[in-house]
């Protein structure tokens, strides 16, 4: 078996179900799980129609590259979002959500065969996708602290010289999960610096970029638009699980450095992962819309316009540039008993936000926040932020 199997950490919500198990909820209060970041607004109608008119695509393989239409209501979408004319034939490439692409990247970009081991960059806290596929490529993670002091973006300086010789791989995540936190253009515009001295690639993580509240999240095609650089290594990882509410779709694209893409597509050829025909037609019909993707923006704003004045009152929390997570300080600093205890007395599930995150550089940046998801409806959601606050008033005074 690969040596680094045995080096992968169980992931946070197999962590979440263990802490969990022996409680015991008071029944009389239904369940309320803002724990996993999975979209739980309707998926649009006009997907569901398109997937419908187009199953005659179960009787054909698709290529790898996706087809023409698709590639180019991507690229489409990009223009539209971020003002980069892309070339559809070779700076897209669709993938089956950002999950298998971070990870297919990640084994297709890695060289392990000389020198010193590589390394990849990833904030710290993280989706956990990112170390598993560091390590089973043959890198070693390097963790960047995401702490309220930088607000929650990595520190590009704080890494040495000697490490960045060896980074072949920076990851990116803005709009940030757990934090929410977009990376501003002055940090894109040192972090390309360094990826020209140092040879590296940036993988851009950006499946949250289309839940937010105001203007639209700065993200790195259009980082590179207003820098007035070109593409060069720099890919662009967004998907339709957040943007469409189909995570079950499983559907994204890729876009930037031709030359990486087009080594990415040989990979994916022998992977094995070319996307359906019909979710292809669906998912051009969903690049295609936006008016659904207001809606379930409108949907997440209301549910931070009521949970938050409620949370605010009993935990230290603020609205997130993006995406539909709350990233709130516990009282008492320790997460995971915090996380037990509102489970075991209110049976509501948040995630420790320990649990997104290692110890690097002396601390656990995760260790005293917990994660609150905002996606089950709006009702839920207030519901919940009331036995949390109830919750709260108890704990404060005499943490478990
Ligand atoms: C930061 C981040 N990246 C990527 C993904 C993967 O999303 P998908 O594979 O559905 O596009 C997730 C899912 O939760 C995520 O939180």
């Amino acid at each position: 078996m690969h040596p680094q199997l045995a080096h992968l950490q169980p992931y946070p919500f197999q962590r979440l179900g263990k802490l969990l198990a022996d409680a015991r909820p008071p029944a009389e209060l239904p369940h309320i799980s803002l724990a996993m970041g999975e979209p739980k607004h309707p998926a649009p109608q006009l997907v569901k129609d398109a997937l419908c008119a187009n199953l005659d695509g179960l009787s054909g393989y698709p290529a790898t590259q996706g087809t023409a239409a698709l590639r180019q209501a991507c690229a489409a979408w990009a223009e539209r979002r971020y003002g980069v004319k892309l070339d559809a034939e070779r700076e897209v490439l669709p993938v089956n959500g950002s999950r298998e692409a971070l990870f297919a990247l990640t084994q297709c970009l890695i060289d392990a065969s000389a020198g010193d081991k590589p390394v990849v960059i990833s904030p710290n806290p993280f989706y956990q996708i990112y170390e598993g596929a560091a390590l089973l490529a043959g890198a070693e993670p390097c963790y960047l602290n995401c702490e309220a002091g930088n607000g929650f973006l990595p520190d590009w300086d704080s890494v040495p010289d000697a490490a960045w010789r060896r980074v072949q791989l920076a990851i990116v995540c803005s709009p940030g999960n757990p934090t929410g936190a977009v990376m501003p253009l002055a940090d894109w515009e040192k972090l390309f610096a360094l990826s020209d001295r140092y040879g590296f690639v940036i993988a851009s993580d950006e499946c949250y970029s289309e839940i937010h509240f105001g203007a639209p999240p700065l993200g790195g095609l259009e980082a590179v638009r207003l820098l007035g650089r070109g593409l060069d290594r720099l890919v662009m990882l967004t998907s339709l699980s957040k943007r469409s509410n189909v995570p079950g779709m499983r559907s994204g694209f890729v876009a930037g450095d031709a030359a990486i893409l087009e080594k990415f597509l040989l990979y994916r050829t022998y992977h094995g992962c070319a996307m359906s025909l019909t979710v292809q037609a669906a998912s051009q019909a969903a690049w295609n819309d936006e008016a659904h993707v207001e809606s379930n923006r409108a949907a997440y704003a209301a549910k931070f316009d009521a949970v938050l004045p409620l949370l605010r009152t009993v935990l230290t929390v603020d609205r997130p540039d993006a995406s539909f997570y709350l990233w709130a300080k516990v009282p008492g600093g320790d997460d995971v008993a915090f996380a037990r205890a509102l489970f075991a007395s209110r049976n509501v599930t948040v995630l420790p936000g320990s649990y997104l995150a290692r110890d690097a550089h002396g601390a656990n940046p995760g260790r005293g926040y917990i994660r609150i998801a905002l996606v089950a409806q709006l009702a839920e959601c207030v519901a919940a932020a009331r036995r949390i606050v109830e919750f709260c008033q108890h704990y404060a005074a005499a943490p478990a």
